[in-house]
C-alpha cells in the first residue's frame, strides 16, 4: 500500500484530485467509483475549480440510503448533485436506487451495470471510525457483493450531524460489497482529521480482519492511502 501524507486539508484535497486527474489523463472514459461524506468534499471542489473534463467518464457511487427519496437533501444522490454533478458535466452518474421496490434486484442490477462498464478503474473510499468502507460495517464478509445493510448505531450517530435528529437517519442502505470494491483496478483511501487517528493507526497495523473492513485493502495490489491531519508513524 502506497502512503501519501498531507497536512492541511487543501493540500490533501488537491493531492486526491490529482490522483483522479492522472487517471483521466490516461483514460478519459474512466469508470470512477465515488464516495460521499466530509472527507472528499475538498477533492470535488478541486475537480470543479480545475474544470476537469468528466464528460466521457462514468461514475458509480459506493452507496445510498434506503427509505429516503433521491431528492431528499441528505440522500447521496443529492450530495453528489450538490458537490459535483451540478457543477461539472459527467458522462453518466450511477448511484444505487434506495427507493427501488425490490432492493435485492436493485443490488443485482447495480452489480450488472458495473460489469457492463468493464469494472471500476479507480475507486475513491473514505474510512469510517469503525473501519467501514462504503457501508460495509465490521463483520461484513470480505466476499460480499452489492447488498442491503442495517446501519450500525455508531454510523447512524456519526451521520446524524447531517439530519435534524438521530431518528431521521435511515436505518438501512445499499452498498457496494467488499469484493465489489476489491475488484477495482486502483483504490484511493482518503482519511482526514484527528478523529480518524485511531482508525488510521489500526489500518496501518496491517492485520487483515473482517472486524475492520478496510484492512482487506492490504490485499489489493494498487491502493494509495492518502492521510491528512492525523499523526502517522509509517
Ligand atoms: C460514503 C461512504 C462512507 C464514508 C465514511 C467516511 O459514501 O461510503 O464509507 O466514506 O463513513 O465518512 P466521512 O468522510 O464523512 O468521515
Amino acid at each position: 500500500m502506497r502512503h501519501i501524507k498531507a497536512n492541511r486539508y487543501d493540500d490533501f484535497s488537491l493531492t486526491a484530485a490529482e490522483l483522479i486527474m492522472n487517471q483521466l489523463k490516461k483514460k478519459p472514459n474512466s469508470t470512477l467509483g465515488l464516495a460521499t461524506g466530509s472527507t472528499p468534499k475538498g477533492m470535488y471542489e478541486q475537480l470543479i475549480k480545475r474544470l476537469i473534463d468528466l464528460s466521457k467518464a462514468v461514475t458509480f457511487n459506493l452507496d445510498e440510503y434506503v427509505g429516503i427519496a433521491s431528492d431528499h437533501p441528505q440522500s447521496y444522490r443529492s450530495f453528489m448533485e450538490d458537490n459535483l454533478f451540478q457543477h461539472i458535466r459527467v458522462g453518466q452518474t450511477l448511484i444505487p436506487d434506495g427507493e427501488a421496490a425490490n432492493l435485492t434486484l436493485e443490488c443485482e442490477r447495480y452489480e450488472q451495470l458495473i460489469k457492463q462498464h468493464g469494472g471500476i478503474d479507480l475507486q475513491v473510499l473514505g474510512l469510517g471510525h469503525n473501519g467501514h468502507i462504503g457501508f460495509n460495517e465490521p463483520g461484513t464478509p470480505f466476499s460480499s457483493r452489492t447488498h442491503v445493510v442495517d446501519l450500525a448505531e455508531t454510523t447512524r450517530k456519526a451521520n446524524a450531524r447531517f439530519f435534524n435528529s438521530l431518528d431521521e437517519v435511515p436505518k438501512k442502505a445499499i452498498t457496494m460489497g467488499i469484493e465489489t470494491i476489491m475488484e477495482a483496478e486502483q483504490i484511493i483511501l482518503l482519511v482526514y482529521g484527528e478523529d480518524k487517528q485511531e482508525a488510521v493507526s489500526r489500518m496501518l497495523q496491517g492485520e487483515v480482519d473482517e472486524q475492520f473492513p478496510a484492512s482487506i485493502l492490504h490485499e489489493h495490489s494498487n491502493v494509495t492511502l492518502l492521510s491528512g491531519g492525523v499523526k502517522v508513524l509509517n
